[in-house]
């Protein structure tokens, strides 16, 4: 399988999405941005997901709009689940030993890696547990990674990209975010690797254009801003003769739902291409943390 992302692929926005009509909408958005792009499924969304289903749609719906769609496993703590998905057809993993010592974060990885590697399938990874919410299960770790637990479990793992606590969280910000862009430039003096970022809600985008300025930064991912889109595309029904039990038609409330989770995703995804910040970002910091109820 073509390794989709390595330091000198492009940058992407990857989107979670639930069913076969949010996995849609994000592609008609790349589509229209004429980018490929990554799909993300949490662990409690691909527990319920009809996985073959899911899959054989994605590939054959990005065939038909003439672009690469990827598919990733969000946050996984379950063996099970990484075994399942690379049997399904997807691309991508993460696992998430996060909460757990460095060492048992190395080991649990690199049986991962071993598990997948294999069949072609990329592996993510992640040190120092990020804050929010994600999946329904609430992280209140301090929220920044340390940077020798980050030495050492890169010169001890081969995940083909790496996440770490820099300031961003899950979910809803309630003050402005403090990002460490000072880290995200030390982690790529220390390696190679394509790194992600997780929390990309709620960034502004000017955030989201100076994360992009560093040249390791790979992948943001995006999960509460698609839910919130969704949200918005019942609420503008709900303020117009679209609720009315008189002339009820369904498919004007699907078309509300996908037109607001494509323009969501399309605007981020226009940032990607954008040449305005360049070079690497050095030290900018903002505020604090964010929470959300929201896990799909
Ligand atoms: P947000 O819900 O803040 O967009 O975070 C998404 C994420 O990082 C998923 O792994």
């Amino acid at each position: 399988m073509e390794k989709y992302i390595s330091i000198k692929s492009q940058q992407y926005f990857a989107f979670n999405i639930w069913s076969i009509q949010s996995a849609k909408a994000v592609i008609d958005a790349a589509a229209q941005e004429k980018q490929n792009v990554i799909l993300q499924t949490s662990m409690k969304a691909f527990a319920m997901l009809d996985k073959e289903e899911l899959a054989a749609y994605v590939k054959s719906y990005g065939r038909k709009k003439n672009i690469r769609v990827f598919l990733h496993l969000d946050h996984c703590r379950k063996l099970e689940y990484i075994r399942q998905a690379a049997e399904c057809g997807w691309d991508s993993v993460m696992i998430d030993a996060s909460d757990r010592t460095i060492e048992e974060n190395i080991q649990i990885t690199n049986k991962v890696t071993e598990m997948v590697k294999k069949r072609g399938i990329l592996v993510e990874a992640e040190v120092g547990q990020i804050c929010g919410q994600e999946d329904g299960v609430l992280s209140v770790a301090t929220g920044l990674a340390r940077i020798e637990d980050i030495q050492k479990f890169l010169a001890n793992t081969e995940p083909d990209m790496f996440a770490a606590a820099v300031g961003t969280v899950h979910g809803l910000y309630r003050k402005t975010p403090k990002i460490h862009h000072d880290m995200i430039s030390r982690i790529a003096q220390i390696s190679n690797i394509p790194f992600v970022v997780h929390g990309g809600t709620g960034l502004t985008d000017d955030m989201l254009l100076q994360l992009l300025a560093h040249r390791n930064v790979k992948k943001i991912n995006i999960s509460t801003d698609v839910k919130l889109a969704y949200r918005r595309g019942i609420e503008i029904c709900m303020y117009t003769d679209k609720m009315d039990r008189e002339g009820f038609n369904p498919l004007e409330i699907e078309q509300s739902v996908h037109d607001s989770i494509r323009d969501m995703a399309a605007g981020k995804m226009r940032l990607t291409g954008r040449t305005d910040i360049s070079g690497d970002n050095t030290g900018i910091e903002y505020g604090d943390e964010k929470h959300s109820k929201h896990s799909v």
